[in-house]
């Protein structure tokens, strides 16, 4: 095991996904599609952070990181300023406004394909898709946030979502930071990044 600081990035297959990733045509994806997926990561994220917590018991960057990531009112859109996990608040307006039936069925599908693949790994290893996660996902989440003007499809909420993460994982003192002492195989983020990747391949395109 090694520290993600300590990461060879020229070997890592994982940066290759996400390099991947960060180059898809968003623009062309269908924003209800990408906001299920975040519905599905986001749930998934939040199972995932309470299966991998035991382990961090006594790390207070990392509890400081899930107090502002599970059961928190720290997201709020509108009227919605619950205490829950974020993805309750994705939830919340997707039943609101309705918006289940329009999900595309290959995306419904590759969100179980997703979660299935994410079930497979034990708590620690979940736990370190997690670390990763927070250090890679603003730059991923600022390429979808700038791909479509949320507001016109009635998605203001999620741009709320993606815009606040960017900020909570990416500032100075944020969660990546909070995260970045802890030990991570790189084989774990490789497969992780492909599952990922292959989740946002299958959303069809316009
Ligand atoms: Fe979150
Ligand atoms: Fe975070």
């Amino acid at each position: 095991m090694i520290q993600y600081f300590k990461i060879d990035y020229h070997r890592c297959m994982f940066k290759g996904s996400i390099a991947q990733i960060v180059k898809l045509p968003w623009d062309r994806m269908n924003p209800v599609d990408l906001a299920f997926l975040s519905t599905v990561t986001g749930r998934e994220f939040a199972d995932s952070l309470r299966a991998g917590a035991e382990h961090y018991k006594n790390d207070g960057k990392i509890l400081q990181m899930i107090s502002e990531e599970l059961q928190t009112d720290n997201l709020v859109y509108r009227d919605y300023s619950k205490k829950g996990d974020h993805v309750d608040m994705l939830l919340h307006f997707f039943d609101e406004l309705k918006l289940w039936s329009k999900v595309s069925e290959s995306v419904k599908e590759a969100g179980i394909e997703y979660v299935k693949g994410m079930s497979a790994l034990s708590g620690e290893e979940k736990m370190m898709c997690i670390i990763s996660r927070e250090k890679e996902l603003p730059v991923i989440f600022t390429k979808i946030v700038d791909s479509h003007n949320w507001k016109d499809f009635g998605l203001g909420f999620y741009e709320k979502y993606l815009r606040d993460h960017i900020v909570w994982d990416g500032e100075e003192g944020g969660h990546a930071d909070l995260v970045g002492h802890i030990d991570v195989d790189q084989k774990v983020l490789d497969s992780f990044w492909k599952l990922r990747l292959k989740m946002y391949e299958a959303v069809p395109l316009s």
